[in-house]
């Protein structure tokens, strides 16, 4: 139904990405993606790569006076450290010496990579490997939320934890259903994204001790959905189940190590009576869960609680007091590797690629519940099974 795909080098003249799938009629504003791609920016821990970017998308197809074709839409956006590297990361062949990168970071892709693909220098894997190529997917993230926003589902991200500092009722947030307005706010306005400002200090206190030894850090964030309708995704296949979905959507993020969905593995600890979600009927509300352990989705499908996912984040690989690691050229065991500008701390923003990978699925799931070719079709039918629900109302 809904498909993308990304292109582009770190250090390259930018990166693109093409969606398919869209419907006509959605309205979409530069403005909006260029909100969320300075949101990807943010967060305390990100080095001086984020000072030079300020990522601004370009639209290359599938908009005409603002609104979608239902044609493929081309997202661009321009690598402004592009024209540092001319020469590093020219496309064609080029007269100067350019200097390999050719000891391995261990916990990135730089090993494995070169060994796959027959490379003799790392810069070949890196700049593809780099999670700048997440910027091309918080382009297309917000596009998907400026798709489900027509059908009122909100998407928001907050920080849990930093290393060994967070929030110890760790079922607090998954079970939680009523986080305000202002709650989201504070969070937009919190350098940690996180929701309490005692906690973001003590945050920001083990960050700043991180980058004063050398270290970076990880940590976890969780991704909120609500205003899902009963019913997106199936029990019927492996790979139709939103579970599925929406767990390969958030591994897929570069340095993602583990994902839960609402309680997930603390559900392994309890009986199940305080696990399972009652429903009820009221006349006034419809269906509604006493309790969102489950995180919105039940037997592969959203149940129309709100959809929490969480994911941790290892620490970056990249460290200012790098790891032994082994030259790839002349395979000699080295006892230190090498530094390149990084990250110390990248949960916050990795939250932003969370809740764009998080809209990307939902607009998938969309399109097969109630698809159509135009946005007026597809409301048509939404309206028409959402008024079938709660008739009984
Ligand atoms: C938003 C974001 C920014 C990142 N920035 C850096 C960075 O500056 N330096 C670094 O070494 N890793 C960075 N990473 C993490 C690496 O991309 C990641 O460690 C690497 O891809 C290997 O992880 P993997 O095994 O999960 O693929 C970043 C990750 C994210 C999500």
């Amino acid at each position: 139904m809904f498909r993308f795909l990304t292109s582009g080098e770190s250090h390259g003249p930018g990166l693109t990405a093409i969606i398919e799938g869209l419907p006509a009629g959605l309205k979409l504003e530069a403005e909006e993606i260029n909100y969320h791609l300075g949101r990807r920016q943010g967060g305390y821990g990100r080095g001086g790569r984020m000072k030079i970017e300020k990522d601004q998308v370009i639209f290359r197809s599938g908009l005409r006076h603002g609104l979608t074709l239902g044609s493929p839409v081309t997202l661009e956006i321009d690598n402004r450290d592009w024209e540092n590297w001319q020469v590093k990361m020219s496309v064609v062949p080029v007269n100067e010496q350019v200097e390999a990168v050719t000891l391995a970071r261990p916990g990135h892709a730089d090993f494995a990579g070169v060994i796959k693909y027959g490379h003799d220098d790392i810069r070949n894997v890196i700049e593809r490997s780099s999670a700048r190529e997440t910027a091309a997917r918080v382009a297309v993230g917000a596009v998907c939320l400026a798709f489900l926003k027509e059908f009122g589902v909100e998407i928001h991200s907050h920080v849990l934890s930093v290393g060994p500092i967070g929030d110890k009722d760790t079922h607090r947030s998954a079970v939680s259903s009523n986080f305000t307005a202002a709650y989201w706010e504070q969070v937009e306005q919190s350098s940690m994204r996180c929701g309490d400002s005692e906690l973001e200090e003590l945050m920001i206190g083990y960050i700043l001790e991180c980058k004063s030894k050398g270290e970076t850090c990880g940590g976890v964030f969780e991704v909120i959905a609500t205003g899902v309708p009963i019913g997106l995704g199936s029990y019927s296949q492996w790979d139709r189940r939103l579970s599925t979905r929406v767990t390969t959507a958030i591994m897929s993020i570069p340095s993602v190590k583990g994902v839960e969905i609402g309680r997930g593995f603390e559900s392994s600890t309890l009986p199940g009576s305080q696990v399972h979600d009652v429903v009820q009927w009221s006349n006034v509300q419809g269906w509604q869960h006493l309790t969102n352990n489950a995180g919105g989705i039940e037997g592969g499908m959203s149940n129309g609680a709100p959809i929490a996912v969480r994911a941790a984040v290892k620490p970056i690989s990249t460290l200012a007091h790098p790891l032994p690691t082994v030259d790839i050229r002349t395979h000699e065991n080295v006892s230190k590797g090498r530094y390149e500008r990084s990250d110390v701390c990248v949960v916050p923003a990795a939250g932003v690629v969370g809740e764009a990978m998080l809209a990307i699925v939902l607009a998938d799931a969309w399109l097969e519940k109630f698809g159509g070719d135009s946005i007026a079709e597809m409301q048509r039918n939404f309206h028409a099974y959402i008024a079938n629900i709660v008739s009984n109302i």
